[in-house]
């Protein structure tokens, strides 16, 4: 698949969101961070928001729930208008029902790792899902270094993902900017999530049009 760019916009201006979903309209996804300040050690934004930023928005949403209890919240993020819902392994109850649920209510189901959660006992779920997320930092903050000990990692699930035929995306989170992104598209990451790297720049299109010139290469 050609690679996707979704820019996070926790690093964008909270005050001006619809703005800033329109300065990287271009873009494949908008990844929209969701934190609970329990499940991480912040607090951001929730379904009224989404809701409000799908009405602003042409571009899909991806929504990342870094919360507890997503078993009981990720739908309402489908109803939302969320195009994809992306749910944390280590916070669900029952991620098989889980992802079965957000498919059958119209929407990309997607589980995500923290760096610390390894891939393989998961290798029976994957055909159960859209995406997998892999975490590149320890979630709850952007503009935090990325994790280049989770590269054999993204190789590992390339290859599993490869072994058994799926269509599946894999997706990378936190640290991608222009000078590691070669590098996680050559582990095989193709869904690039990027927060300062898009928002700290100058022109977020050209940023966004940047790095997926280069994840291409
Ligand atoms: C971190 C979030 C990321 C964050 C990435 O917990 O899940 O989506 O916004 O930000 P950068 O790209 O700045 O590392
Ligand atoms: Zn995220």
């Amino acid at each position: 698949m050609a690679p996707q760019i979704s820019p996070s916009i926790l690093s964008a201006d909270f005050a001006r969101l619809a703005e800033e979903a329109k300065a990287v309209e271009g873009a494949d996804w908008l990844h929209v961070d969701v934190m609970d300040n329990h499940f991480v050690p912040n607090l951001t934004l929730g379904v009224p928001v989404v809701e409000s930023l799908a009405r602003a928005t042409d571009t899909p949403l991806d929504c990342h729930l870094m919360i507890e209890d997503p078993d009981r919240w990720a739908p309402q993020y489908v109803e939302a208008g969320a195009g994809s819902v992306t749910f944390h392994v280590e916070a669900a109850t029952a991620p098989v029902r889980l992802a079965r649920e957000i498919r059958a209510k119209g929407a990309r189901a997607s589980m995500a790792l923290r760096p610390a959660t390894p891939i393989e006992p998961y290798e029976d779920l994957l055909p159960e899902l859209d995406m997998l997320l892999i975490m590149t930092v320890e979630p709850g903050f952007g503009g935090q270094a990325f994790l280049d000990i989770m590269l054999p990692k993204i190789r590992r699930t390339r290859e599993l993902i490869g072994k058994h035929g799926l269509e599946l995306w894999l997706q990378v989170d936190g640290g991608v900017s222009a000078s590691t992104i070669e590098q996680c598209a050559d582990a095989g990451a193709d869904v690039f999530v990027a927060g300062s790297a898009v928002y700290g720049a100058s022109d977020p299109a050209e940023a966004v049009r940047a790095l997926r010139k280069q994840a291409e290469e």
